[in-house]
């Protein structure tokens, strides 16, 4: 059916209506808490609280934040285009502190088992200071180094070294993996905010975090064994060279193995980089073209903002999870979920953070995430500018087992701390998707009992909605390259302890959706387990200026978003999953 009238009750709101309905009906199941402190209590927060421009919203100076309100907030500025988000009326400018190492406590798996992954506390801390980066250390594609002998032997050695030193130092392998545990389990309540975690997932924290991290990974391994130009392997999933799991990381007898992987992923089953729990009988031709597709979306047709590139802001004080970028969504999501063992109750070691980085792969899959950084620069993609990013603190402990004070400012040159990435071929470049129908007929077929009005909506099968978009006048190229389009799934709550992937089309017939490679695929929200019984909340954001383009719908009143959800197979999956849904194009 060709673009439906608008159901009657369909609540969505628009950027440049001056009149609003929101859908963030106050759930019972999932009681909000105002935790953010008063500046009177809390003179050294530093919080600055920008004047709202809107009287009509909510928002108490003081702390108490509505989040409803926010939402609407960010929509009814009357801005289109991420460049929104920079000027958010509600934004407070203190950066998230580094956690205080005397306040760790437990961290928890998904099945509820509770774990210890606090570091070694101590009370000397040293503030980082970039270093004179001496030789530049060059991380090579894991593929190139199979048959590199001196630089393999090197690399086991390094890993064989953090493997057997005691489970105490802070450089083992088993405290490294306590590091990603303490950050993203909920070991670290925030400085300040005892009642809320640190968490460095679904947020603007993802990439530096995860540089920070590798980096000391990569000094420690080194110092070792002794070679300042020791560099980890990137694993190049994002070409076809690289989709699979390395074949350095399959030999049972060396340190890089890991027992604890999806034994149906072994060499030479390609990787799928929208995988969502279970395998299917795609071909390994088409596998790829979905992938380098994927690739293509993620880095070129919607990165055209930092912040859908590096996910949501995260403030002292902010609830965790706020909105994952556009990489970490898919594929590092997705490649976590399709390494980890099913077999294992939390498809542990990948399947799940608090023991991902028991696994070498890990630190190599994040190397290329962190490449996805450097090239989404290279290609001319900015970092954000704003001091609440740049200041944000972490610790971590050093090569010479002291802890370090570092902040983000100091992660977004990589030449600056030694290391660049192996020029390698970037076949995604190409890969554009194309529209699954013809022009005159990009039309979502949708029946009208198959399109939702009811919001929030538990997601446990195929729905569609239609979305009034907040302009149909054609935009110039200029103007789509300052402003994105920006679809927002609000509200999304699940259980954090399962794994979850939901599908979303636009445009496209909801009975039959379209392929992987195709245009009218828009992307997924994508979860890995973490942390038990505790509901999480997140927004899923894509940016769709191209696809409208791609489709021929940019100068259409209003999209059908077709919502598709993927469970994985038990045991993965625990609990249910509830979705409580708002639209809405803002910037
Ligand atoms: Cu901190 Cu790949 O996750």
């Amino acid at each position: 059916m060709a673009s439906p009238p608008l159901p009657p009750t369909a609540k969505i709101f628009c950027p440049n209506s001056t009149s609003h309905t929101s859908t963030a009906t106050f759930n019972p199941l999932f009681p909000k808490k105002s935790r953010r402190p008063s500046l009177a209590t809390n003179p050294k927060q530093g919080f600055v609280c920008k004047a709202t421009k809107n009287n009509d919203q909510n928002h108490d100076c003081m702390g108490k934040l509505d989040r409803r309100n926010m939402l609407i907030g960010l929509g009814a500025g009357g801005l289109y285009g991420t460049a929104g988000l920079e000027t958010n009326p509600f934004a407070f400018a203190a950066p998230v502190p580094p956690p205080d190492l005397a306040t760790c406590g437990p961290a928890d798996k998904p099945d509820g088992t509770i774990i210890d992954c606090c570091p070694p506390n101590t009370t000397t801390i040293i503030d980082f200071k970039l270093p004179d980066p001496g030789p530049i250390r060059t991380r090579p594609a894991a593929q190139n180094v199979a048959k590199d002998l001196l630089y393999l032997a090197k690399y086991k050695e390094a890993v064989e070294l953090v493997r057997v030193l005691p489970e105490d130092d802070p450089r083992s392998l088993a405290q490294q993996a306590m590091v990603h545990c303490s950050y993203c389990d909920g070991g670290y309540p925030m400085a300040g905010f005892s009642d809320l975690e640190i968490q460095v997932h679904f947020c603007w924290l993802f990439y530096p975090w995860h540089r920070w991290y590798l980096y000391f990974h990569e000094k420690i391994m080194g110092k070792l064994i002794d070679d300042p130009t020791f560099a980890l392997p990137f694993w190049n999933w994002d070409a076809p060279a690289g989709m699979y799991i390395p074949s350095i990381f399959t030999d049972p007898t060396s340190s890089l193995y890991d027992q604890y992987r999806n034994a149906a992923h072994q060499p030479p089953k390609i990787l799928d980089l929208n995988y969502g729990g279970t395998d299917d009988d795609t071909d390994d031709k088409t596998r790829i073209k979905e992938n380098l597709t994927t690739m293509y979306q993620q880095m070129i047709s919607k990165a055209t903002s930092h912040h859908l590139f590096f996910g949501e802001p995260y403030r002292a004080g902010d609830d965790p999870n706020p909105g994952a970028g556009n990489i970490e969504s898919i594929p590092h999501n997705n490649i976590h979920l399709w390494t980890g063992d099913p077999t294992q109750t939390n498809g542990e070691d990948m399947g799940t953070f608090c023991s991902a980085g028991r696994d070498p792969i890990f630190y190599s899959h994040h190397s290329n995430v962190d490449r996805m950084w450097s090239l989404y620069k290279a290609r001319g993609g900015t970092d954000i500018t704003k001091t609440d990013w740049l200041d944000t603190g972490f610790l971590f402990y050093n090569e010479n087992k002291n802890l370090v004070r570092v902040k983000v400012r100091d992660s977004l040159d990589e030449s600056k701390r030694g290391y660049k990435y192996q020029d390698v071929d970037i076949p995604w470049l190409k890969s554009k998707p194309t529209a699954r129908k013809s022009k005159n007929k990009r039309k979502a077929a949708v029946s009208s009992a198959q399109l939702t009005s009811k919001f929030p909506a538990t997601l446990s099968e195929t729905i569609s909605v239609e979305v009034a978009r907040p302009s149909a006048a054609k935009r110039t190229a200029a103007e789509k390259a300052k402003e994105e389009e920006v679809l927002v799934i609000s509200g999304i709550e699940f259980a954090g302890s399962g794994m979850l992937k939901v599908d979303v089309y636009v445009n496209d017939d909801a009975d039959v959706v379209s392929g992987k490679d195709k245009a009218e695929f828009a992307r997924s929200f994508v979860h890995v387990p973490h942390r038990a019984n505790k509901k999480l909340k997140t927004t899923l954001r894509l940016g769709i200026t191209n696809l409208l383009t791609d489709l021929g719908a940019e100068e259409d009143s209003s999209v059908v978003v077709t919502l598709v959800p993927k469970f994985g197979k038990t045991p993965i999956t625990k609990g249910g999953f509830f979705f409580f849904l708002e639209h809405n194009w803002f910037g």
